[in-house]
């Protein structure tokens, strides 16, 4: 799993446009189109705020328009990305709809994201940074999700999980832990079919 980065490092990581322009969409939908321009404002974000779905911006870009938003709202960020999350996973399931026809069930499909669907990205798009997800089976009714990515988006995977869940109407618990290999940290989700 990936490895801790310094100040440096993150100021590097990038991130693509399309997670961007879905992230303006939802907050214009969800706060209104005034609020989404004074995010913007607040965060004083160097590109301006002028996205394109095939561009690709620092990081850190998010993680400043997420602070602002939070700010404005009073809402945590982890619930905003954890919102958005849900966002971003019904958008996929509308441009993509065939990476989620082609799985029969929740867990299959959240099997497939690294496997599979993440490998296509890749392929679109050379530069994206995808996170790693690995999927061990706990019975038939149960799974670890292991997370390990360069960037601390953990609510934004729990949101996604809940939108697949919710696409799948599988409902399901989800309890989250850090852990820490000497290959570095990552977040488990164990996820459980809830009656
Ligand atoms: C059709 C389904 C999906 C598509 C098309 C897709 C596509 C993408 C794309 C384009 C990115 C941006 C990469 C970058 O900025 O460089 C991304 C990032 C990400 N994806 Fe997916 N994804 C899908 C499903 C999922 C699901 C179901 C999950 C959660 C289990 C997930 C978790 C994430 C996370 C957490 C990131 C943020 C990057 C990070 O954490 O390092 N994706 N995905």
């Amino acid at each position: 799993m990936r490895q801790r980065l310094n100040k440096d490092q993150w100021r590097r990581v990038i991130m693509k446009g399309v997670v961007f322009t879905e992230f303006l969409d939802f907050v214009s939908a969800t706060h209104g189109a005034d609020t989404a321009d004074d995010m913007i404002d607040d965060a004083a974000v160097p590109s301006g705020g002028a996205y394109t779905a095939v561009g690709t911006y620092p990081h850190t870009e998010m993680q400043a328009l997420v602070a602002a938003l939070a700010r404005r709202t009073g809402t945590p960020a982890p619930d905003l990305l954890g919102l958005f999350g849900r966002h971003l996973c019904g958008r996929f399931a509308v441009t993509h709809p065939d990476f989620f026809a082609a799985q029969a069930s929740l867990f299959d499909f959240l099997d497939s994201v690294d496997g599979h669907i993440h490998v296509e990205v890749h392929k679109l798009y050379p530069d994206a940074e995808l996170p790693v997800f690995r999927l061990n089976r706990r019975g038939t009714d149960a799974i670890d999700l292991d997370y390990a990515s360069c960037r601390p988006l953990e609510a934004l995977a729990e949101g996604m999980i809940r939108a697949a869940a919710d696409h799948y109407r599988q409902p399901v618990a989800i309890a989250t832990s850090r852990m820490e290999e000497p290959a570095g940290p990552f977040v488990r989700f164990s996820i459980r079919h809830a009656a």
